[in-house]
């Protein structure tokens, strides 16, 4: 098991998209583990994106991330990091294979509705930005797979 750390940008908020988001996670099987709504100050969207720091994108990035409320959310699945990655789809949505989050709900790179991990490193990493252990409710367990275990 492994965890990844997901944000629906305000982009996605803006538009209702925050059930549509979720709803395709939650189907492909992934596990919620935290979860919340909050406005992003600017200090923090800087470390959040930190590795960006100097690229030309980044003021209207971190401008973009603290323009209205985004969810955070943390996930825990099967490779999680890369699974979660593949269905959001590429970061340039017009790459973005048909199916997946960014293909079907966005149409420019700067708008592209939802963030993910791209390690296992910078998901504890941004976990760690966004929630305190104490709010993650991690390992939970659905009623059928109990059942499948006591059978
Ligand atoms: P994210 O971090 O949001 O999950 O996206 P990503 O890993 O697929 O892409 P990344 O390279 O980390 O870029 C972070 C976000 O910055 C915006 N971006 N704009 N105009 C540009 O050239 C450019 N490049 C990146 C995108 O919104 C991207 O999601
Ligand atoms: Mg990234």
């Amino acid at each position: 098991m492994q965890r990844t750390f997901i944000a629906i940008k305000p982009d996605a908020i803006q538009r209702g998209l925050i059930g549509e988001v979720i709803r395709k996670f939650e189907k492909k099987g992934f596990k919620i583990i935290g979860l919340k709504i909050l406005q992003l100050d600017r200090a923090t969207a800087e470390k959040h994106y930190a590795e960006h720091v100097g690229k030309p994108f980044f003021e209207s990035l971190v401008n973009f991330i603290t323009s209205g409320p985004l969810v955070a959310m943390v996930l825990e699945g099967v490779n999680a990091v890369d699974a979660a990655r593949k269905l959001m789809g590429a970061t340039n949505p017009v790459n973005a294979d048909p199916g997946t989050i960014r293909a079907d709900y966005a149409h420019t790179m700067e708008r592209n509705i939802v963030h993910g991990s791209d390690s296992p490193e910078s998901a504890e990493r941004e976990i760690g930005i966004f929630f305190d252990e104490s709010e993650l409710v991690p390992g939970w367990k659905r009623d059928l797979e109990e059942r499948f275990i006591s059978l």
